[in-house]
């Protein structure tokens, strides 16, 4: 599958702004798109990544440029969103894409692991959409399209997942915010199913699962048609819709069945173990 012929034509000449696209979803855009006549600008951490993306792009028709640097950071964001569009002349899309997903279950229970997932997924995206905005030109003039990463996890509060779920649900959120005062902006929230990169290796339910490259290609075609909210693949976009939709006995029913199923073996027996003591070693009472 490539791209068609319209999402064609829509990126061509775009100056788009992209973060967390070292690897898996972020890397397949880039990587889709580095046939067209598109200026891309990435941000991240992994510089020795972005060097190794910007050699192997440098005969195609894109036009690179990267920046080093960690979402978390306003200022370096801001920066970065500003200084690539001063150097591709505008800014037409910014994507906020970069994120992860940690352990937050109440017998995991890490305040910096709590830090770390909603200052990366939530406030990052935030201040790479509010940069990107004002980059565009404010809510009276900007022009463009915000794209947001969310996931097909926002369907409702999951089970040992709550705070992935809520980062992905407030993006969905943030953008419908956004609509009333920003008219000559697109916005759009994709929420994704499973998609094979690293971030969910450790998982092994991961159904209907797709390759990047494909996912690149249906969200580059969504955001071409305009889609506000694109759930993808379409078995997940039903499964979305049902269990959003389920009254809350039932889903509290169901939920209470998976989550029993998605704690570790190991650690079903005895929850409140794991919330005193180190189970792995034996060790002492965590403070
Ligand atoms: N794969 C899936 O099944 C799936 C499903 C639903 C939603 N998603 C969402 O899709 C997005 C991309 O994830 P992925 O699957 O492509 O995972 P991935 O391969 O692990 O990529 C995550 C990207 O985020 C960047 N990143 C992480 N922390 C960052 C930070 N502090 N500052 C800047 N960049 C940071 C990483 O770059 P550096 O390490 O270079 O900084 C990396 O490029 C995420 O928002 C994720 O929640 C993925």
């Amino acid at each position: 599958m490539t791209l068609d012929k319209r999402t064609i034509r829509f990126w061509e000449n775009k100056s788009l702004f992209i973060t967390g696209a070292t690897s898996g979803l972020g890397y397949a855009v880039v990587e889709a798109l580095s046939h067209l006549p598109v200026t891309i600008g990435v941000f991240s951490r992994n510089k020795e990544k972005m060097a190794e993306m910007e050699s192997r792009f440098s005969g195609s028709a894109m036009r690179f440029w990267w920046r080093a640097g960690d979402v978390r950071n306003r200022e370096e964001v801001e920066n970065a969103v500003q200084d690539f569009a001063a150097f591709a002349g505008k800014l037409d899309v910014i994507w906020a894409n970069s994120g992860i997903s940690l352990d937050t279950r109440q017998v995991k229970w890490d305040w910096e692991a709590y830090h770390t997932i909603i200052e990366t997924n939530l406030h990052g995206a935030v201040y790479t959409i509010h940069a990107g905005l004002q980059a565009m030109g404010g809510p009276a003039e900007a022009q463009g399209h915000v794209v947001a990463i969310g996931s097909a996890a926002s369907m409702r509060g999951l089970p040992g997942r709550g705070l992935y779920s809520l980062t992905k649900i407030s993006l969905a959120y943030y953008l419908e915010s956004l609509v009333a005062e920003f008219p000559g902006v697109s916005f759009h929230i994709i929420h994704p199913g499973f998609v094979d990169t690293p971030i969910n290796q450790g998982n092994p339910n991961r159904f209907w699962l797709l390759h990047p490259p494909k996912a690149a290609r249906l969200m580059l075609r969504a955001v071409a048609r305009g889609k506000s909210r694109y759930i993808y693949p379409w078995q997940m976009k039903i499964l979305y819709h049902l269990v959003h939709c389920l009254p809350e006995p039932l889903y509290f029913w169901i939920a209470k069945k998976v989550g029993k199923i998605s704690i570790p073996r190991g650690e079903r027996q005895d929850p409140q173990r794991l919330l005193t003591t180190d189970s792995a070693s034996g060790g002492e009472a965590k403070k």
